[in-house]
């Protein structure tokens, strides 16, 4: 069976495979451009996300724009989701059971954006899908490729918000996420026409 945005929308609207879905307000679906070249995966909504339902609305996604905007990113561009969709109680980190139970809106997510770069933004997301013992302070700006994506970690913008002096390394993470978006334009690896 093909899903479509819409379809994978519904089923996280109704989702209720987890415990967060008894205590979150509302579900956060990814949200931008369902061609975009760049995905941005980081852990969880937040307060502000979950009273939105909307990824990256509140501080950390002050911090997110500001990134995009030095970087000469719009929002417009690019997509933006969690590995999972409902808030955990206090932002802890989400659990095994959590992030499992959510994976499969992910992969879907993936499947139908067929992005060329992917970002995990923060420990979270890097750890499950580049590797269980990635380190961000010491890998974030390092690629891997896979299948057809090219991979990344930077730290999460919420990162920042309790360190400001991490900005200047997460600005150029995002900028040579760019640049590497660029590269594999060039070489025929993305279809430029989608973005
Ligand atoms: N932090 C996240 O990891 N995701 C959001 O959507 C907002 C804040």
């Amino acid at each position: 069976m093909q899903y479509t945005w819409k379809d994978i929308e519904g089923h996280v609207a109704a989702c209720t495979r987890c415990p967060l879905s008894r205590t979150r307000n509302h579900p956060v679906m990814g949200r931008g451009n369902g061609g975009a070249d760049i995905m941005l995966i980081a852990e969880a909504p937040g307060g502000e996300e979950d009273r939105q339902g909307i990824p990256f609305v509140g501080p950390s996604g002050e911090i997110l724009d500001s990134l995009l905007r030095d970087c000469g990113l719009k929002r417009a561009e690019i997509y933006i989701t969690n590995i999972v969709k409902c808030r955990p109680p206090g932002n802890r980190d989400p659990g095994e059971e959590e992030k499992e139970a959510c994976f499969p809106y992910l992969k879907y997510e993936t499947y139908l954006l067929k992005p060329a770069v992917i970002v995990c933004l923060g420990r979270v997301a890097a750890q499950r899908i580049l590797s269980p013992d990635f380190k961000i302070t010491r890998q974030h700006g390092s690629w891997t490729y896979r299948k057809n994506y090219a991979l990344t970690a930077t730290y999460h913008p919420s990162a920042i918000l309790r360190d400001s002096s991490k900005y200047g390394a997460v600005k150029q993470d995002f900028c040579e996420i760019v640049k590497k978006r660029d590269e594999l334009r060039l070489s025929g690896r993305t279809d430029c026409r989608r973005v």
